[in-house]
């Protein structure tokens, strides 16, 4: 079985680039730690992607405990080293809902359709807006040239996501919530977690991105390197959320960039949601998806 993701790429001027890097994705070497994409296709101007079935996303399982989150984030380092050196793209779009997990506890990095090519120089920096603002790095918001470092942010966004339930400023609309997060102290855990997990949030949450910890320094980590098996970290919920996920996408799903489905992982979403939902689709791929034609040949 395959999972299918359908997306509306209207807004995008050349499909068949990004058709070929999928392609390209697709013959490249296999990572266990991310998910592996078999091709892709397009019908009218709806790319079609077509990538290993997994059994739902680390967003349905939060809360997780620090011991769980800990082999996700060791998984997740893992997955960025792999796709920085070897593939020479960066992720840009880390977040809980773009981690796969499988039930044998493997964990995966998903979502490539924000993945852009480096074209062989890590030097090189990237001026394209993309991925979902409550995740977003400081300088991307500042407009400012950025680098691989922007998923070490995404990354300690994620782990507090994943640690608390919930993600920093969520409570704001994406204007406020980036506005916030250039303006307020970085998100940091609360005391009541352990300071093995605190530090680790901290060392990817520095504003300054050079501040932050390289990669390498991440995986050495207390917090990282004490973290447990893949056999061992799966919460009971995984089998339910999994199932529940099932239901609405079956062996295939679909979405339309542009906001218009309803569908928002496990089944139909109302008012509030609903409303949440449309207001972040609309800044994530409208409002802040400012691509640069003249350096976007990335
Ligand atoms: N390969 C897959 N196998 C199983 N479930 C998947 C797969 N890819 C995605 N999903 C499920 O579908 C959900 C929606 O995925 P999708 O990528 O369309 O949206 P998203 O991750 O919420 O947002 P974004 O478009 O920003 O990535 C995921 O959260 C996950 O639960
Ligand atoms: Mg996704």
């Amino acid at each position: 079985m395959i999972a299918v993701k359908s997306v509306d790429m209207s807004g995008d001027d050349d499909l068949s680039e990004i058709n070929k890097e999928i392609e390209a994705l697709a013959d490249g070497e296999i990572c266990p730690q991310l998910v592996q994409y078999y091709g892709s296709g397009t019908v009218g101007r709806h790319l079609l992607l077509s990538m290993e079935l997994m059994h739902g996303s680390l967003d349905k399982l939060k809360p997780l405990s620090e011991a769980a989150v800990a082999v996700c984030m060791r998984e997740a380092i893992i997955g960025l080293t792999f796709l920085w050196t070897k593939y020479k793209k960066f992720h840009r779009d880390l977040k809980a809902a773009n981690i796969l997990y499988s039930l044998r506890g493997e964990v995966k990095l998903a979502d490539f359709g924000c993945v852009r090519s480096l074209m062989g120089s890590t030097a090189r920096m990237a001026q394209t807006y993309v991925g979902s603002p409550y995740w977003m790095a400081p300088e991307i918001i500042k407009n400012k040239p950025y680098n691989q470092m922007v998923d070490v942010w995404s990354l300690g966004i994620t782990a507090m996501e994943l640690i608390t339930g919930k993600v920093p400023h969520s409570r704001l609309v994406p204007t406020l919530a980036m506005a916030a997060s250039l303006e307020k102290p970085e998100p940091r855990l609360g005391t009541q977690y352990s300071a093995n997990a605190r530090n680790f949030v901290e060392k990817c949450l520095q504003k300054d991105p050079s501040k932050r910890k390289t990669i390498q320094g991440l995986f050495e980590m207390t917090y990282i390197k004490n973290a447990g098996r893949l056999d061992g970290w799966l919460p009971s919920k995984a089998f339910k959320a999994g199932n529940e996920n099932k239901k609405s996408s079956s062996k295939s799903k679909s979405k339309n960039k542009n906001f218009g489905g309803k569908a928002k992982g496990g089944g139909i979403m109302f008012g509030e949601d609903l409303k949440q939902e449309k207001e972040r689709k609309k800044y994530q791929y409208t409002a802040y998806r400012r691509s640069r034609p003249e350096i976007d040949d990335i």
